[in-house]
């Protein structure tokens, strides 16, 4: 059995208080926009590619509208907004989550208005509903969910576990597809280390990355801290210049041969189809695959390069047997816990407009 890599504490940390504003269940006496507002600080925490947190959120009387911030997309990782969308939707799919734990489901109208598509979700607070153990444990996930870039233990994952992933994608319209026979896995990782050796051989690419990669002394409230990729406080600082200046293709792609091949377990999420609102229920289904992963005591890391890069997707579709789009590659496993990355303050992301008020009956317009 191979240990999972010890992460190191950093001698200094990055500004971490959005997950201590998390740390209490939301409120099961609130209603309409105030249960809206407190639900935000939950939505906050999910995962974003690059740690961007692409998301602006507006509190209008009763009701709350996710749009996308567009400011925030990778111009090079990402043209098509495509992991932008998903950021978004997992941040709309942890705020579900937490609304259920205060024993309320959400009307989401998702991509309302054609003429406008950043605007990516109108939501309002639905019906009451019992409040149930599996609610509970996925709440109680949201803070403790983080991307984990280490070796996993070589220790099978119950097949009831990885049954239970499967069910909460299909909860989202997704496809949670495992690649457990030795040449899909195989195939995969090649897949893989190809996709780190056109990107780290791309200036662009890099020069982007290095620009979302922070020291571990950072007041930076997004981005990536050195310590997320197991990197102590000397090395984190000069991490993005290393980024930047290095073709590290050959090492990461080593790297993450070894991580999907010997992960306990390796997914591809997927879409039915590969249009905006495909990206956002995929976002959604990976926050609650992921919190249902951590609820189940395994970490979560991410092998997406066959799926960034056009000319590798085709042969990553052609590997699901189920059929759909392949959105996101994830690895899943036993292993060390790590610390959290920063978020931007609720106040930053969410503003609170003045209702329209109400026309009397009758009244001109
Ligand atoms: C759509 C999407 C794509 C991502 N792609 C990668 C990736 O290719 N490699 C990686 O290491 N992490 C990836 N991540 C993880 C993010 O870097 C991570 O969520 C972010 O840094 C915040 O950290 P946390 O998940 O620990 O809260 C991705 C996350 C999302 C939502």
């Amino acid at each position: 059995m191979t240990a999972p890599v010890t992460q190191r504490t950093p001698r200094y940390m990055p500004p971490l208080d959005a997950w201590n504003d998390a740390a209490l269940p939301p409120s099961t006496t609130l209603g309409g926009g105030a249960l809206l507002a407190s639900l935000v600080p939950y939505a906050i925490l999910a995962p974003s590619s690059h740690n961007t947190q692409p998301w602006r959120f507006t509190l209008v009387g009763d009701e709350l509208l996710l749009h996308a911030d567009r400011t925030r997309a990778l111009r090079v990782a990402d043209p098509q907004h495509r992991e932008l969308t998903i950021s978004c939707g997992a941040a709309l799919g942890t705020l579900r989550i937490a609304a259920r734990a205060a024993g309320r489901t959400l009307d989401v109208a998702r991509l309302p208005d054609d003429r406008d598509p950043d605007l990516l979700a109108r939501i309002a607070v639905g019906d009451r509903v019992e409040v149930l153990p599996r609610d509970v444990a996925l709440f109680d996930a949201i803070p403790r969910r983080h991307t984990t870039r280490t070796r996993y233990v070589r220790a099978a994952i119950a097949p009831l576990v990885l049954g239970d992933l499967v069910e909460r994608a299909r909860e989202d319209g997704a496809t949670l597809e495992f690649l457990d026979e030795e040449a899909p896995r195989e195939a995969f990782a090649t897949l893989v280390g190809e996709g780190d050796r056109l990107q780290a051989g791309d200036a662009e690419f890099r020069r982007e990355l290095a620009e979302w990669l922070h020291p571990n002394r950072t007041s930076h409230r997004d981005g990536m801290p050195g310590y997320a990729f197991g990197l102590g406080s000397v090395a984190s600082t000069i991490g993005p210049w290393v980024m930047r200046a290095v073709d590290w293709g050959d090492a990461q792609a080593a790297r993450d041969r070894d991580y999907a091949l010997g992960a306990p377990a390796v997914a591809i999420l997927a879409a039915p189809s590969d249009a905006p609102v495909d990206w956002l229920r995929t976002g959604e289904a990976l926050a609650r695959v992921t919190l249902a992963a951590t609820a189940h005591g395994l970490r979560h890391a991410y092998l997406n390069q066959p799926m960034q890069l056009p000319t590798l997707r085709s042969r990553a579709t052609a590997l699901l047997r189920t059929g759909g789009v392949p959105q996101l590659g994830l690895r899943f496993g036993v292993g060390t816990e790590v610390l959290p990355t920063p978020r931007r303050p609720v106040g930053e992301v969410l503003r609170v407009v003045a209702a329209p008020p109400m026309r009397a009956a009758g009244a001109p317009s």
